[in-house]
């Protein structure tokens, strides 16, 4: 079993440390964050992700499994150093690299001779080889092993992986990075560090094209008379498009997909190519999330204007089973909604506090509070727990019985039966 520092106790520097010491190796995790790592090391996880706290509190126990603060305290003796650290867009959409290349310069010169660095976070294609060039240290490999990891979903997909894949110059390294993944089933791809680099934001892009795709069909079925849900599930038949990745939503969003095909745009433009498609599917996006705002207008009473209306919405994160409010689409939508004058009252099961830079959004406590007076009310995100609400409880609260689903996960026709104006997406 190998010795591990993982730099980073994020989102995929938590779930991949302590995934690893289930393996079997022995991990450190590191983080500047004082509060953080005194948290962790009493088994208090730091982020709504199932099943990390059971594996987190085993791996303590075992005694495999340690946080500490500073990477150098982690490095020192590691054979595989995990580079887990932020790598948040610039205003331009290129990476900010600040929070990695800070860890290299803390750890460059303790590294342990032969030991292997493992570029886990998402980083621009090309990263892996300065990187070589930067430590100045022919002793140490820099291999690209990008994490596919979907919130809510991370420790089943670390340890049962559609893929793993590794990007590395030397075959020993590749190798090495390998067996640390033995016990788990999944197929294993060698690539050279670039491909590897790129396999990670082409996949986030490509998924994300994908939602835009579906998007925009649902915007054309509304036009026509077709419904989405029945086009999506016809295409998704066929095993060369896939039925996931299909369901139509107020856009796209989340810590990873925006991110991602921005820097993938700012490689394409550093490297002479004009990538169209992929810079029409983020506008396109922006351009849905701001629809959804307006279909939400559009649907209040005749004559209401949003200024003097009141909007009930549900659901805040990014996407359901995660607290995560990066990006989320949500939060854009209510925006749009406040440009548009709308007062609007939130909620969402994961939050309770006031939102950063939206002091005039008011979160309640209950979805029953937030419908009450309302004149329309819009399902944001797809928590099971709004498809669960009583609706006639609903009615009752609100001013005028007007739903917008923006995630079509309510029925339809038990709404209109409960006296409801229902309007999906794309239906
Ligand atoms: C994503 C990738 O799935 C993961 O492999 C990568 O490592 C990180 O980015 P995540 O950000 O957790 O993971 O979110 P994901 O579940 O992929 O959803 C992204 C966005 O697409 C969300 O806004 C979600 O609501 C939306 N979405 C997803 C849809 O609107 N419809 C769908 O059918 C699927």
């Amino acid at each position: 079993m190998a010795d591990i520092a993982v730099i980073g106790a994020g989102y995929v520097g938590l779930t991949t440390g302590t995934c690893l010491a289930h393996l079997g190796h022995n991990v450190t995790i590191a983080d500047i964050d004082e509060i953080k790592v005194q948290k962790l090391s009493e088994g208090e996880v730091t982020i709504f992700e199932p099943g990390l706290s059971g594996l987190l509190t085993q791996g303590i126990e075992n005694g495999n499994l340690k946080f500490v603060v500073g990477a150098t305290s982690a490095s020192r003796n590691a054979a595989f150093h995990f580079l887990c650290l932020p790598t948040p867009p610039n205003p331009d959409g290129s990476t900010n690299m600040e929070y990695f290349n800070s860890a290299i310069e803390e750890i460059k010169d303790i590294l342990p001779p032969n030991s292997v660095i493992v570029n886990k976070s998402t980083l621009p294609v090309g990263t892996a080889s300065q990187l070589k060039k930067q430590i100045q240290r022919t002793d140490v490999e820099i291999v690209s092993n990008p994490e596919f990891l979907s919130e809510g979903n991370a420790v089943q997909d670390f340890l049962q992986p559609s893929r793993i894949v590794i990007g590395a110059e030397s075959q020993e390294a590749a190798s090495s990075v390998a067996a640390l993944f033995k016990d788990i089933d999944a197929t294993t791809q060698i690539t050279g560090t670039e491909s590897s680099e790129l396999i990670k934001h082409t996949a986030n892009a490509f998924l994300a094209m994908k939602l835009t795709f579906i998007n925009e069909i649902a915007t054309l079925c509304e036009l026509v008379g077709a419904n989405v849900l029945d086009v999506a599930e016809g295409i998704g038949y066929d095993p060369r498009i896939g039925s996931t990745y299909l369901r139509p939503g107020p856009g796209w969003g989340g810590s990873c997909f925006p991110k991602d095909s921005a820097s993938l745009l700012q490689t394409a433009n550093k490297a002479g190519f004009d990538f169209e498609l992929l810079e029409k599917a983020i506008t396109l996006n922006q351009t849905h999330l701001q629809r959804t705002a307006q279909k939400v207008v559009d649907a209040l009473p005749q004559g209401k204007e949003p200024e003097n209306s009141k909007i009930a919405a549900l659901g805040l994160t990014f996407k359901a089973g995660t607290d995560d409010l990066r990006s989320s689409p949500s939060l854009a939508v209510i925006e749009h909604l406040f440009n548009l004058n709308a007062r609007v009252s939130a909620y969402d099961p994961m939050v309770n506090l006031p939102i950063e830079n939206m002091s005039k959004l008011e979160i309640t406590s209950t979805a029953y509070e937030a419908a009450s007076n309302a004149d329309a009310l819009v399902i944001l995100t797809e928590w099971q727990e709004f498809a669960d609400l009583n609706f006639e409880r609903i009615r009752e609260a609100m001013r005028h019985p007007i739903v917008v689903d923006a995630r079509n996960l309510l029925n339809p026709q038990d709404l209109e039966l409960l006296g409801f104006q229902y309007i999906g997406l794309g239906q």
